[in-house]
């Protein structure tokens, strides 16, 4: 299993035990993590899936298709540290990581 921590805005911390393969947000709403609210299952459709992350993760990440790029501008999001949790398969490299989560999804 890969450790992740999901951060809530206010602070709160979910350890979740991520299966790699799975999308991180498949990974989150498993384990119950509040600010995953995932409206749309997984559709790239509602971007209340969104994750902030530093820059050391970024190149675990696959880039983003158009239709990602398109939610997050939609969201006013911009730049590498942030990204719809739905489009990103989790892999054994992210072990350590620490997901912060946006205001709107507390
Ligand atoms: Fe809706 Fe990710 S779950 S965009």
């Amino acid at each position: 299993m890969v450790k992740i921590t999901f951060v809530e805005f206010d602070g709160r911390e979910t350890l979740v035990d991520a299966r790699p393969g799975l999308s991180l947000m498949k990974n989150a709403v498993a384990a119950n993590v509040p600010g995953i609210l995932a409206e749309c299952g997984g559709n790239c459709a509602c971007g209340t899936c969104r994750i902030y992350f530093d820059a050391e993760w970024s190149k675990l990440m696959p880039a983003p298709r158009e239709s990602e790029t398109e939610m997050l501008d939609y969201w006013n999001e911009e730049g590498d540290g942030v990204r719809l949790s739905c489009q990103v398969p989790v892999v054994d490299a992210m072990d350590g990581m620490v997901l912060r989560l946006p205001e709107e999804q507390s």
